[in-house]
C-alpha cells in the first residue's frame, strides 16, 4: 500500500476523471474510482495497476441515486486512508431552458449539486479532525458566464464555485485544502452526452492539458484555478471589487435610489 494519501475520484469513468486518476496514480496514490460503467473502470484501474503499481478500487454508483450515494459517503468516512477528494462527476443538460423538464433539470442538480456537496460534508468533519486533507471541485467557466447560454448547467457550477470558497473559509484554518477548478471548453464526452457537437466550438481545450494545469494549481495551492485564462489579474481584479462591496451590504436603510418619492 501506498503511503500517500488515497484519492478517491468521482467520475472517473472517462474524461477529466479518469486523467484525474492517471496522474495521481503516477503520483504513486492508491484510488477509489466511482462512476456507473463498472467496465470502463476495470478497465482504466487494469493499466494503471500495471503502469503505476498502486492499489486501486472500484465503487460503481450512480450519485443521482440516494443508495449508491450513500455508500460512496460511508466510503468517504469509514476509510482513512482516503485523504484526497476529487469531486469531478458532473453532467450537462440537453437544449435551453424552455426545452428542458423539471425531471431533467433535477437529475442535474442530484448530480452537480446535491452529490457534490453530500461528498464534501461526508469528508470533510474527518479531514478537519485529522488537520490535513484536500478536496479539488470541478466547476467551469460557465459559473462567471451566463451569457454562454448553458443556465441551469451555469447556475450549478456557479454553487460549486460559491460552495468551495466558503469551504475554504471554514475548513482553510483547520488544515483541510480547497480548490475550485474553472474549466472552460475541454474535449470530452460531456458534449456529446448534451446534444453539443464539440467540434463545432473553438477554443477548445484537450482534457489532459486541462488537468496537468489543474494539477499546477493544486500543486501551489490555489483557491481558484481557472487553467484557460491567460491573465490571473482579470480573476483577482473581479474578486477585489466583490470584496470591496462586502462593507456596503449591511444597511439600515434602504440606498437612496430605493427611497419612495413623496407625491
Ligand atoms: N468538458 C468540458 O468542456 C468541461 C468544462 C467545464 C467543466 N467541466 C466539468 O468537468 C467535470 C468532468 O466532466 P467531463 O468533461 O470529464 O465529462 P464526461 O467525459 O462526460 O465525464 C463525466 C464523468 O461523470 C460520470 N457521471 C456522469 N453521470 C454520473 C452519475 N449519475 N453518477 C456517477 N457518475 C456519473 C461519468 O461516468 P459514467 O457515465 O460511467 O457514470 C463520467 O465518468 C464535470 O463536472 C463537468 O461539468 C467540463
Amino acid at each position: 500500500m501506498s503511503q500517500k494519501p488515497t484519492v478517491l475520484v468521482t467520475g472517473a469513468s472517462t474524461g477529466l476523471g479518469a486523467i484525474y486518476a492517471d496522474r495521481f496514480a503516477r503520483r504513486g496514490h492508491d484510488l477509489v474510482l466511482v462512476a456507473r460503467d463498472a467496465a470502463r473502470m476495470q478497465e482504466l484501474a487494469k493499466r494503471l495497476r500495471t503502469e503505476a503499481g498502486v492499489k486501486i478500487d472500484i465503487l460503481q454508483a450512480d450519485l443521482t441515486k440516494d443508495t449508491d450515494l450513500a455508500k460512496v459517503e460511508t466510503r468517504l468516512r469509514d476509510d482513512k486512508h482516503i485523504g484526497i477528494l476529487v469531486n469531478n462527476a458532473g453532467a450537462a443538460a440537453h437544449g435551453n431552458f424552455l426545452q428542458q423538464t423539471g425531471d431533467e433539470l433535477a437529475n442535474l442538480v442530484a448530480l452537480n449539486v446535491t452529490a457534490l456537496t453530500r461528498l464534501a460534508n461526508a469528508v470533510a468533519p474527518r479531514f478537519a479532525q485529522a488537520g490535513e486533507g484536500a478536496i479539488i471541485n470541478i466547476t467551469s467557466v460557465v459559473a462567471l458566464a451566463p451569457e454562454l447560454g448553458l443556465t441551469v448547467y451555469g447556475a450549478t457550477k456557479a454553487f460549486v464555485l460559491f460552495l468551495t470558497q466558503g469551504l475554504h473559509l471554514e475548513l482553510g484554518p483547520k488544515g483541510v485544502y480547497v480548490q475550485a477548478v474553472l474549466p472552460a471548453a475541454t474535449r470530452t464526452e460531456i458534449w456529446e452526452r448534451s446534444g453539443r457537437d464539440v467540434n463545432t466550438l473553438t477554443g477548445v481545450m484537450e482534457a489532459d492539458e486541462l488537468v496537468d494545469a489543474a494539477l499546477v494549481g493544486f500543486d501551489r495551492r490555489e483557491l481558484i484555478t481557472i487553467p484557460p485564462l491567460p491573465n490571473a489579474d482579470q480573476w483577482n481584479t473581479l474578486e477585489a471589487a466583490r470584496q470591496a462591496m462586502l462593507p456596503n451590504l449591511a444597511q439600515s436603510h434602504a440606498a437612496e435610489r430605493y427611497r419612495a418619492k413623496a407625491a
